[in-house]
């Protein structure tokens, strides 16, 4: 099985109303798309994008949901809500929501059974800090978060994995094409490993610093199939440029 191709844009917490018309022209610019593209705008923006780019080849995703369906947690997203808004992606276990709120793999394991519940993708991230990169400790540190985040049940239909080396994200700076690969190649087999055919066809996305400038060479690595877009997601005429050299 090959994983199919996905650019997914996290627009983090950015946007309003006024800059859904970013979401509308992107739309207009890829009425079939050789790829998936996918918005993951706020959970404030998930209905209005959806109604929005509707019909349109342009997919919307939720940046985090509750492991649960509903109750007593002020604040929070149930998966069942974002599907309900026009969400068909969930992002869990962004490094961001590791740090700012005490994420584990255990409750990104939880949020991923609740995303699929609610029939939801889930895209589950994985990335090291630069200090462990530094101790060599790349590997194992994704190894174990793919492995302590993912449940049992991964599917290729199901299941997108990010690889976001957190040292990437928002700075500027890039792994080598060999570092990205090491960890793709290094992924893809523990995929395997675990999930058999099912795991061949799990997406896996490079996330961190990507730009239409950089997009052709990374999408060029083996084992990349997409990429999980921040800041490069946030303008139409940006992300097009990523979408068109997946
Ligand atoms: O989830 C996407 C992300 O963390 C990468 O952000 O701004 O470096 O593309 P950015």
């Amino acid at each position: 099985m090959t994983a199919r191709k996905l650019a997914a844009g996290n627009w983090k917490m950015n946007g309003l109303a006024a800059d859904l018309v970013e979401a509308e022209a992107l739309a207009k610019a890829f009425p079939s798309p050789k790829v998936d593209v996918l918005l993951c705008p706020p959970a404030t923006l998930i209905a209005p994008m959806s109604a929005k780019v509707g019909g349109s080849a342009i997919a919307v995703g939720g940046q985090n949901c509750h492991a649960v369906e509903s109750g007593a947690h002020t604040g929070d997203v149930s998966a069942a809500m974002l599907a309900d808004a026009g969400a068909s992606y969930v992002i869990v276990g962004h490094s961001e929501r590791r740090t700012d709120h005490g994420e584990t793999d255990a409750s990104i394991r939880l949020k991923t059974q609740a995303a699929w519940s609610a029939g939801l993708v889930a895209i589950v991230c994985i990335g090291e800090t630069l200090g462990q990169r530094e101790d060599g400790e790349t590997l194992d540190v994704v190894g174990g978060q793919l492995a302590g985040s993912l449940p049992d049940d991964c599917t290729a239909a199901n299941t997108v994995v990010a690889y976001e080396p957190v040292w990437a994200i928002g700075t500027g700076k890039v792994p080598t094409l060999d570092q990205i690969a090491e960890v793709h190649v290094f992924l893809r087999a523990k995929l395997e490993d675990r999930f058999g055919a099912e795991g061949a066809g799990i997406p896996l996305l490079y996330g961190g610093s990507v730009k239409p400038s950089n997009a052709d060479e990374i999408f060029g690595v083996s084992n990349v199939d997409g990429a999980l877009v921040g800041g490069a997601s946030l303008k139409a005429a940006d992300f097009g440029g990523i979408i068109g050299a997946l």
